[in-house]
């Protein structure tokens, strides 16, 4: 039976550190506040004309250097963001340009945080029936642009940052290792409790002067509802997954949640009895990167020496939409 396995990753943060006592300056808000509420300490902006796909191209550069391959191997590419470079063509052309890899497909997904989980389910499946080889699956956020500096913004503004990182996805024989279970759930019921409310196609002109004086364009959220499903939905999709490919929470050797909030996190690891260190946090140092944030963290976590091969990592991711899942490797 063929499985998909991890090949590689690659990640990448703009130069700019943003710490909570630089938005002190630009917000009423405070480093304290910032803390105890999400666990963040700095975030990374990109620069002036730094897109997704820049981060990107970086990330993917370094995930295929560590494969030890050449971009020409790449035969798919799924890019997950919320934040694309252009309203269109996704973010996958500008990326693929920028690698200069010739006549590939290029998927844009739009899950926001699941957007990893997502596009890592859509990868499985792929390999899985022999379609494609070589999948490079990324997320990737540019949040800096689309945040409000300002007290209006400030419950959004303050918890998401910027970055990028890639996975390399192929077939292994090896029916112990690679991705055991993927699954994914979204109730649009919820759509409006994290959204952007423009640009928007349904309304005519889709963006205007009004919209953006009104604050449309900005992130807007209902903090503690989504809290609240997320420290519901988050292990019931790591349980989901644990059941199908037949494990039980003890088995786990390592967690790599969405970094949306370190409560969360915490919350999600004492809920189901996982022992702290089994849960991977670096949202103190990135913010949350939405659909990058899994990949960033898994990355730092393998380069830690925090997952060996052999382990079995669980990831969990919630977000926008709402959308939800969680995802079993055997690494
Ligand atoms: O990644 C996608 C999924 N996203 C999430 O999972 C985020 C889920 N939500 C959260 O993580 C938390 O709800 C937040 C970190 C966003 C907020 O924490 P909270 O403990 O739920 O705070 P709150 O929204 O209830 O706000 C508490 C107070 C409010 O003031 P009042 O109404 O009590 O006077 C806010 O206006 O904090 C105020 N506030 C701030 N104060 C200082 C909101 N933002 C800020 C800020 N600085 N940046």
């Amino acid at each position: 039976m063929v499985r998909t396995e991890f090949i590689s990753t690659g990640m990448y943060v703009p130069e700019r550190v943003v710490t909570n006592h630089e938005l002190e300056g630009m917000m009423d808000t405070s480093d304290e506040w910032i803390r105890q509420r999400s666990g963040i300490e700095e975030r990374r902006w990109a620069a002036e004309d730094e897109g997704g796909s820049d981060m990107a191209k970086v990330a993917t550069e370094r995930a295929l250097e560590a494969a030890g391959m050449g971009v020409d191997e790449i035969d798919c590419i799924i890019v997950a963001t919320l934040s694309p470079d252009h309203f269109f063509p996704g973010t996958g052309v500008f990326l693929q340009r920028k690698l200069g890899v010739k006549d590939v497909p290029c998927l844009d997904i739009r899950n926001q945080c699941t957007g990893f989980i997502y596009g890592l389910e859509i990868a499985d499946a792929f390999i899985k029936t022999g379609q494609y080889r070589r999948i490079l699956l990324v997320g990737t956020e540019v949040h800096s642009s689309g945040i409000i500096l300002s007290t209006e913004g400030r419950d959004t503004a303050v918890l998401f940052g910027d970055g990028a990182a890639a996975a390399i996805l192929g077939p292994t024989d090896d029916a112990d290792r690679g991705v055991l279970a993927v699954r994914t759930h979204a109730d649009g019921r919820h759509a409006e409790k994290l959204w952007a409310p423009a640009p928007a196609c349904i309304s005519k002109p889709f963006i205007s002067a009004e919209m953006i004086e009104a604050g449309l364009t900005r992130p807007h959220m209902e903090g503690r509802d989504v809290f609240k499903h997320a420290v519901t939905k988050m292990p019931a999709a790591l349980k989901e997954v644990l059941e199908v490919a037949g494990y039980s929470i003890d088995d786990l050797d390592m967690v790599v949640p969405h970094q949306a909030n370190m409560r969360i996190a915490q919350g999600v690891a004492k809920g189901l009895g996982l022992p702290d260190d089994k849960m991977y946090i670096n949202i103190q140092r990135y913010g949350n990167t939405t659909a990058a944030s899994i990949p960033i963290a898994l990355h730092e976590c393998v380069a830690e020496g925090g997952i060996q091969r052999g382990d079995l990592v669980g990831f969990t991711a919630f977000g926008s939409g709402f959308t939800w899942g969680g995802a079993l490797v055997r690494w």
